[in-house]
């Protein structure tokens, strides 16, 4: 008889930083193997363990858990020098990561420093109507790889082949940053030397990880699958064009790991308990006032990547329900309820009006959706600290009220409640596996 599968997806169901990281690092003590999917280091992972914080960009947040094996998916956007300073900064914080517990993709796309210099380039060129990207390079770098012009951690496997390749590519790319993004153009030699110095660490880490995740699924392991960014982030189903360049939802997780759909079993949709959004582009319960201030500051909202202050607005329904719908969310994960706490009255933005019209889906155009006005129902709110709740039952009745009436909106049961930064500041209601 075959062996059962255990499979777990972790998803954003907003605009990113809803928290996935802890929870990834939390149920990673479940997991024999946490995997990314897509993305790259444009996601900021925050894991707080015994007051102590670490900050993920493209290492799984399995990391912290020194059993859990490791994977970047070919789906995954590669910086191959930030990927060496994560390793290196991980192995000095007591958890190393050796060929064992660490294996990329072979299929998995560089970022070049052409990229970079592009994004970043294209973005001071668009002044007031720029995209707010981190400026890592990622849409770059996911055009050349549908344009087929990519080079991938598979060419970095010999020196001389990838050598050839980066000759090629770099010409074109030098004309482009030369002639039509008036910029300085790349030296051929400094940008070899820098990727053969990351090569050496990343050689005995390449795998057919595609294969490596289907046996292990297969032979009734337990993998996690964690998603960087969120829904409304999505190349496709997000506010385009004030999104990344990757997909975010579930169908990510098959694409960018080359796992058959039928092997996913559950997924776990992350959504904070108000809303943020870092970079431009329409956000419906935006707070440009006191309360947005209070948001930002009690719930630490600063781009664990770029620093910048993240945009924070009241819970909008309308947006996890299409998250929902679009990754077939099975329980969601509440974070940062405790950030609530103190105000009163808390706010939950269930439908949208657009003139004399009340919808409840997310409009295709961007320039639509900025010109929804939210529908609000207000709820009572509590003073209580929540950072030592264990239980549901721990919770003030106002919080309980309020999360019931979220999985109420949503449809789905919350199954993970986080109070606090911290791995043992939540309440979890069943076991993910
Ligand atoms: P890019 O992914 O760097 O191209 O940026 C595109 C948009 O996605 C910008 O608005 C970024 O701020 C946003 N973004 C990218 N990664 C994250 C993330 O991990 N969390 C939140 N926003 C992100």
């Amino acid at each position: 008889m075959a062996a059962p599968v255990h499979s777990v997806v972790v998803i954003g169901c907003q605009w990113g930083d809803e928290g996935k990281g802890k929870i990834v690092d939390l149920l990673s003590a479940e997991a024999d193997i946490v995997a990314r999917f897509q993305g790259g280091n444009n996601a900021g992972h925050t894991l707080v363990v015994e007051g102590k914080q670490t900050v993920l960009h493209l290492i799984p947040s399995g990391a912290l858990h020194t059993k859990t094996v490791c994977v970047i998916g070919g789906g995954v956007v590669l910086d191959t020098t930030a990927l060496v300073q994560e390793v290196e900064q991980l192995g000095v914080a007591g958890f190393p990561l050796g060929p064992g517990r660490l294996l990329v993709s072979q299929d998995c796309h560089l970022i070049l420093p052409y990229h970079k210099a592009i994004d970043q380039a294209r973005e001071r060129r668009r002044g007031k109507g720029k995209i707010g990207t981190t400026g890592r390079g990622i849409g770059p770098t996911y055009e050349d790889k549908a344009a087929r012009v990519g080079l991938r951690v598979a060419d970095l496997l010999d020196e001389t082949h990838f050598r050839e390749r980066l000759r090629v590519v770099l010409e074109e790319k030098n004309s482009y940053l030369r002639n039509i993004l008036d910029e300085s153009v790349l030296d051929f030699d400094t940008v070899a030397a820098e990727l053969e110095r990351a090569a050496v660490l990343i050689r005995p880490r390449v795998a057919d990880t595609a294969r490596y995740l289907h046996e292990a699924l297969t032979s009734g392991k337990r993998v996690l699958f964690e998603g960087a960014q969120g829904a409304m982030l999505d190349v496709d189903h997000g506010t385009y064009p004030y999104v990344t360049s990757s997909n975010t939802g579930i169908g990510a997780v098959c694409s960018g790991t080359g796992v058959a759909a039928k092997l996913v079993r559950k997924v776990i949709g992350i959504t904070k308990a108000y809303t943020t959004r870092v970079g431009s582009g329409p956000f419906p319960t935006e707070l440009s006032n006191e309360i947005g201030d209070r948001l930002r500051n009690e719930g630490g909202e600063f781009g664990a990547t770029t620093g910048r202050p993240r945009r924070c607005g009241w819970f909008d329904a309308v947006v996890l329900r299409k998250a929902i719908r679009v990754s077939g969310v099975d329980v969601l994960a509440l974070t940062k309820l405790d950030v609530l706490t103190g105000l009163d009255p808390l706010l939950v933005c269930t439908g949208y009006r657009r003139g004399a019209d009340v919808i409840d889906d997310v409009p295709a155009l961007a320039e639509e959706l900025e010109r929804v006005t939210p529908i609000y129902e207000e709820h009572s709110g509590w003073t209580q600290d929540l950072g030592d709740c264990k239980r549901l039952s721990d919770l003030p009745p106002a919080a309980r009220k309020y999360i019931a009436r979220l999985e109420e909106l949503a449809g789905l049961p919350v199954e993970i409640v986080s109070v606090g930064p911290d791995r043992a500041a939540t309440i979890s209601l069943s076991p993910a596996f």
